[in-house]
């Protein structure tokens, strides 16, 4: 059955574009399309038709549903590219140390940090992280996220990698938001290999991905390079091994140093290279017209005090980024990806054009979904965000920590 739904008397419909755009092009990063006192038709969950509304011809056209927004606005619903949603228990004491002095590195160093959220999770049992997580997923698609990537690693055995990754295909099951499974085993060194790495190199390689490429549990594959972690060859060993399985890599680099992970990274394909903290020149060059997609996470700087990604300089050297959350319990305990965009306004220095675009298009660049979401688009998912009455879409990031959300629909559906 078909059912129709049309949206009158929009403030701004922002995030228009009017055809699909497969282009990595700075403008799609620059350009933010809106159009004003406009509508938006949807047909079952998908975008149908949208224009001003001076030019709506109503004659001949059947709506099961007509809803006058009354001047409120409506965009894409954020794609967050980069989360571990899926965790066990929190860890606010580490938030407490850092506050009493200890930093990020100090608390991994000391025990805590990953290995601490993997010992949580080893005494986890599924249901239980399913939960958790099903209710921190509710959460963030109040707050406007309609397609989402969600990362294992606070496994680091196969049999805990493993549970995350099937809590993740439980999450797609249930819910009918998009979502991208990443398997990251080598998101740290267990314990039991602390002095013999490649041993468990060697574990991910040999027995992580062929079973869970058996199960098809994951789309991607990413590997946490930086010193005390993983070394670039570290990361070219297990992205090959990704590779032979079709994983394709999304992998953490640049966080706290540049050890030549980007270069390697974009020269191996990789979807997107994410953190980027710290940006060279030479990262910068490998960066440049390559189809690998710079994804920088705001909220990680805001809460361990590191430094913000250089997003204005990406920008002056024409390349386009993603912005994602990187929800999880050591670095970013926060979903909010209308936090997100506003941090990157504040402390990146971007346009809010930028920003939003960077948060929905290019998320779903990110992910491989620009064909079916991140922009008002015929054809496209009918994934949106109804604000409330807001008077531009400049006030998003404006009036940071808070929503203005009205509403959210994900394939047609209200959230
Ligand atoms: O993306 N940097 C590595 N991984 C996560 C944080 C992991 C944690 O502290 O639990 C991140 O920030
Ligand atoms: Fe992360």
């Amino acid at each position: 059955m078909i059912s129709k739904t049309i949206f009158t008397n929009i403030k701004e419909l922002i995030g228009v574009q009017q055809e699909f755009k497969n282009i990595k092009s700075i403008q799609l990063l620059k350009k933010l399309n809106v159009i004003k006192n406009a509508f938006l038709v949807i047909e079952n969950d998908k975008i149908l038709d949208f224009g001003k509304m001076d030019e709506l011809d109503l004659v001949d056209q059947k709506f099961d549903e007509i809803i006058d927004l009354n001047n409120k606005s409506v965009l894409p619903a954020w794609n967050d590219s980069h989360t571990h949603l899926v965790f066990a228990g929190s860890r606010e004491q580490e938030f407490v140390d850092r506050i009493n002095g200890l930093s990020y590195e100090q608390i991994a160093k000391n025990g805590g940090g990953i290995l601490n959220s993997a010992e949580k999770l080893a005494n986890t049992p599924i249901d239980q992280l399913y939960e958790s997580s099903a209710y921190r997923l509710e959460k963030v698609m109040k707050m406007g996220t309609g397609a989402i990537e969600i990362k294992s690693g606070y496994g680091l055995s196969l049999k805990n990698e493993i549970k995350i990754l099937r809590a993740i295909a439980l999450l797609k099951e249930n819910y009918n938001l998009p979502i991208k499974a990443t398997f990251l085993g080598a998101h740290a060194v267990p314990n039991e290999y602390k002095n013999n790495k490649s041993k468990y190199i060697d574990l991910i390689i040999k027995e992580m991905i062929p079973n869970i490429s058996a199960e098809n549990l994951a789309d991607y594959i990413d590997v946490f390079c930086e010193k005390n972690y993983f070394t670039v060859q570290d990361m070219q060993r297990i992205i090959e091994a990704g590779m032979k399985y079709n994983l394709k890599a999304k992998v953490h680099v640049n966080q706290f140093n540049s050890i030549g992970g980007i270069q390697k990274a974009v020269e191996m394909k990789a979807v997107s290279v994410d953190h980027l903290e710290v940006l060279s020149q030479n990262d910068i060059n490998s960066l440049k017209g390559s189809s690998t997609i710079p994804t920088l996470l705001p909220s990680c700087s805001l809460f361990i005090n590191i430094p913000y990604a250089n997003g204005k300089k990406l920008i002056e050297n024409d390349i386009p980024f993603a912005l994602a959350s990187d929800y999880n319990p050591g670095s970013t305990p926060s979903g909010n990806m209308n936090l997100v965009v506003a941090l990157a306004c504040i402390n990146m220095k971007i346009n809010p054009e930028a920003a939003i675009n960077a948060a929905t298009i290019m998320g779903a660049h990110a992910m491989e979904l620009e064909n079916i979401t991140g922009s008002i688009t015929k054809g496209k998912l009918a994934n949106i965000i109804v604000t409330e009455n807001i008077s531009s879409y400049n006030f998003i990031p404006y009036s940071f920590g808070e929503n203005n959300i009205d509403r959210v629909m994900v394939r047609g559906k209200w959230v």
